[in-house]
């Protein structure tokens, strides 16, 4: 078989883990031959691709990033991009596709299975909030790098008596503020599930300080307070037709500041938490992903997405990984509530 592999939307740690075993496995058991396509669904569109054999996966494992590139091209959102994508694969003698994305990445493979194109879908995002699957790949990384990033704050709030937040990629869902603030300590928690009443957080900060420590308040980019407390996120797109969240951290700052008197501080972690090395669990599970999704094609089981479940890799079909979110439950959250001000 000739396979094309593609990675779109935002890039994640462990991607070129998947492109590495996919490939491997797909040479050295199946005999199968591989085309990459360059930056997700624009490389079958536009009928740009780059050479993809052994020689051009040695090396990638421990290495950040895609080899692919990326992006979040859409082509059912471009007049004709369907039957442009459709004859290009035919035109490159493609006879399927692993396609390793997010939401949108996938949400496109599930739309193309339906129209014939042969697919096999590998999730991937630093939110982990892709259903169907217990764990996406890059997540481990992002929850890690902000665990750091934390550690490092309670000694210089210390020891200046401030209150120190910390804003975490989570657009929808707060599983990395949520992890990250457990692993590292915070004592304040705000996530996109659950609308924050900035009275109680400036509550929370003052208790803190009473024992004679200082506060980390760990803020998802997509957290808002109750309405009325404050101006929504500014929802505009940027050049790109892309919506910009941010600014939750700053804004919040400035409130706890002003409402307990003591000084404070944002740190935004931003794409710091998407960039660098995987670390050994997002590998092995990107990993894994790949052989799964190398076993799948190569027994023609499209339309499916590979998926952790317990500790099981399984396949599941494309369609139920996109229907909807993974968010944070209330339980989940309510038994971090615990440590909020302590
Ligand atoms: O979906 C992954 C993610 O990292 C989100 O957490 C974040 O809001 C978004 O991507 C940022 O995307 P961009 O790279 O386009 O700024």
């Amino acid at each position: 078989m000739r396979i094309g592999v593609l990675t779109g939307g935002g890039d994640c740690p462990g991607l070129n883990a998947v492109i590495r075993a996919v490939v491997r496995k797909g040479i050295s058991t199946y005999g199968h031959e591989f085309v990459g396509f360059r930056d997700g669904w624009r490389g079958p569109l536009e009928g740009i691709t780059r050479e993809l054999g052994i020689a051009q996966v040695r090396g990638i494992l421990p290495r950040g990033g895609t080899i692919l590139g990326s992006s979040r091209t859409n082509p059912f959102k471009i007049d004709g991009g369907v039957e442009k994508i459709k004859s290009n694969l035919a035109d490159l003698g493609i006879d399927a596709l692993v396609a390793i994305g997010g939401e949108d990445t996938l949400g496109v493979a599930a739309k193309l299975t339906d129209l014939g194109v042969n697919v096999v879908g590998v999730p991937k995002t630093i939110d982990n909030d892709l259903g169907a699957t217990d764990y996406t790949f890059g997540f481990d990384t992002a929850v890690n790098i902000a665990m750091e990033a934390i550690d490092r704050l309670h000694t210089t709030a210390e020891s200046h008596h401030r209150t120190l937040v910390v804003e975490v990629m989570g657009r929808h869902a707060g599983w990395i503020a949520l992890h990250a603030g457990l692993a590292g300590g915070a004592n304040v928690i705000l996530l996109p599930e659950r609308q924050f009443d900035v009275e109680q957080v400036a509550g929370y900060v003052e208790k803190r300080f009473q024992t004679q420590y200082a506060p980390i308040v760990v803020v998802a980019e997509g957290a808002q307070p109750l309405d009325g407390q404050m101006v929504l996120h500014n929802q505009e797109l940027d050049a790109f037709g892309h919506v910009r969240l941010g600014g939750i951290g700053q804004w919040l700052a400035e409130q706890l500041e002003s409402k307990t008197g003591k000084e404070a501080r944002t740190v935004v972690l931003g794409h710091i938490q998407r960039g660098g090395t995987p670390t050994a669990f997002d590998r092995v599970l990107a990993t894994r992903f790949g052989l799964q999704a190398i076993d799948a094609v190569h027994e023609g089981d499209f339309g499916k997405m590979v998926a952790l479940q317990g500790t099981d890799i399984v396949r599941v079909p494309l369609a139920d990984a996109t229907r909807e979110l993974k968010t944070v439950p209330v339980e989940r959250y309510t038994e971090a509530e615990v440590f909020f001000g302590s």
